[in-house]
């Protein structure tokens, strides 16, 4: 296969063009003959004018590739290495909701060949690959797997906002059904992949390798925000105590805050929801979802309080939200958490403003119903730093006195300011 593909006798197809799929359709592109398919017409189209839509890329690495970019799927007749890079997110019960894999599955078995190779990047559940999309696969090909075509799986470990871990530099897992498979899968990603290939023994061990690296962050946010919550209650500085615990050698850091976005607060659902096919219900990772879930209603309660406590009215109270993005230095609004904060601190009666330089206004009046204010131009009751921008940690305290009005409340989410620098207002963090 690596040489078919290397004389450009063969193809390689990349099915879903977001976070995941550009960048490793751009990398196999600077060696074999790439086409880059994605359902959604726009998208394609914005990639064509070298946008790219999740705003990870720079135009250029975009404009210098020479993939072809579409959204036809007759293209997908012409290749013979598979990569499906779709969403797996879960529906309003936390149940996983596969139609994404079921479709590009559908799409890639109409136009599977003897010989093919269809790798799956999605996170998953263990056994999804071989239960649920191979039977696709076969039933839409009229295919068999092995003596036709064969299948793996390799996680994609990218984290959004890193320029530092990038798809190149990450330690790349591979698993075929089978010896040779895996073989051959590791080869093709080797072409790309600077920090070696991780071959394990089979596809479920490569699904569940990924499911667990997030569901253990969650975790271990989920213990910061408990400890963080027990902590105030007792009037201690959480991350004074994480400062000093972190002493330790092997003391790990985590940190409190909120966890959105469509990975590590969606991937253990993936988990739990196959455990309880085998008549487990899991406990500790479905405690810490909960636990950091519902920490969006714990800080709106404790804003409310505070303002409450000082002998102001929310109603009379005006909040500057700042980030709303699900993470820092990214523009995804995604399952926000921030989000959710905005809407308990508005149930409150609080008057919101939200601003975040990062993200698309019309996106977050689209999918949460209020608009984003363009720039600060009043002082305010309270302020609530959501997210860790670069663009809000390089502003000085004289910016922040600015717009607090006196006695004003700081609620320090992500602990971006010095403590000591908001002695004159009411500063709280997690
Ligand atoms: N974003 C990350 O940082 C990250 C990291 C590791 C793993 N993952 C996993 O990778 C997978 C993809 O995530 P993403 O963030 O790239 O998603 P995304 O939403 O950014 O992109 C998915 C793309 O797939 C397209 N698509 C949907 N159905 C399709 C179909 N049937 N055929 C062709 N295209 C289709 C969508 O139009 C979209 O452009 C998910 O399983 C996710 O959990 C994501």
């Amino acid at each position: 296969m690596l040489q078919a593909l290397l004389q450009k006798k063969k193809k390689i197809a990349v099915i879903g063009l977001g976070y995941v799929g550009l960048p490793i359709a751009l990398e196999f592109g600077k060696y074999f003959e790439v086409i880059g398919f994605d359902i959604n017409k726009n998208r394609v189209q914005q990639m064509r004018e070298g946008i790219d839509p999740s705003m990870e890329l720079s135009s250029l690495k975009i404009k210098e590739s020479n993939i072809l970019l579409t959204s036809n799927p007759d293209h997908l007749k012409d290749a013979h290495f598979f990569i499906i890079a779709v969403p797996t997110p879960v529906d309003q019960h936390k149940v996983p909701n596969l139609e994404y894999l079921i479709s590009a599955s559908t799409l890639v078995g109409q136009s599977l060949k003897k010989g093919d190779y269809v790798v799956y990047e999605s996170t998953v559940y263990p056994g999804c690959t071989e239960e649920d999309c191979l039977p696709i696969l076969e039933k839409c090909s009229g295919l068999k797997l092995d003596q036709d075509f064969k299948i793996g799986y390799s996680p994609e470990r990218i984290n959004p906002g890193d320029q530092q871990h990038t798809l190149t530099k990450i330690l790349k897992i591979v698993a075929g059904n089978d010896a040779e498979s895996t073989q051959v899968i590791a080869d093709v990603y080797g072409q790309i992949i600077e920090a070696g290939i991780y071959k394990t023994s089979s596809i479920k061990v490569a699904e569940a390798a990924k499911v667990i690296e997030n569901t253990q962050r969650d975790i271990n946010i989920a213990l910061m925000n408990e400890l963080s919550i027990i902590f105030d209650k007792m009037d201690i500085d959480t991350q004074e105590v994480l400062n000093a615990a972190n002493t330790k050698w092997n003391f790990l850091k985590f940190f409190p805050g909120l966890v959105g976005g469509h990975c590590i607060g969606v991937d253990p659902y993936y988990l739990t929801y196959k455990a309880q096919q085998f008549d487990y219900y899991p406990q500790v990772i479905l405690s810490g979802r909960r636990i950091n879930d519902e920490m969006p209603l714990y800080l709106a309660k404790k804003l409310t309080q505070i303002i409450i406590k000082k002998g102001k009215a929310p109603l009379k109270c005006r909040v500057l939200v700042m980030g709303i993005t699900f993470k820092e230095n990214v523009s995804d609004i995604r399952n926000s958490k921030v989000a959710e904060l905005v809407g308990e601190l508005q149930e409150y009666s609080f008057k919101v403003d939200v601003l975040d330089p990062l993200a698309n206004p019309d996106e977050v009046q689209k999918e949460y119903g209020f608009s984003l204010i363009d720039q600060v131009s009043m002082k305010y009751e309270a302020i609530v730093i959501a997210v860790k921008h670069k663009a809000f940690a390089v502003l000085k305290p004289d910016y922040y006195y600015s717009i607090l009005q006196q006695n004003a409340i700081v609620m320090d989410i992500k602990s971006l300011l010095h403590k000591e620098d908001f002695s004159n207002y009411e500063y709280w963090r997690l």
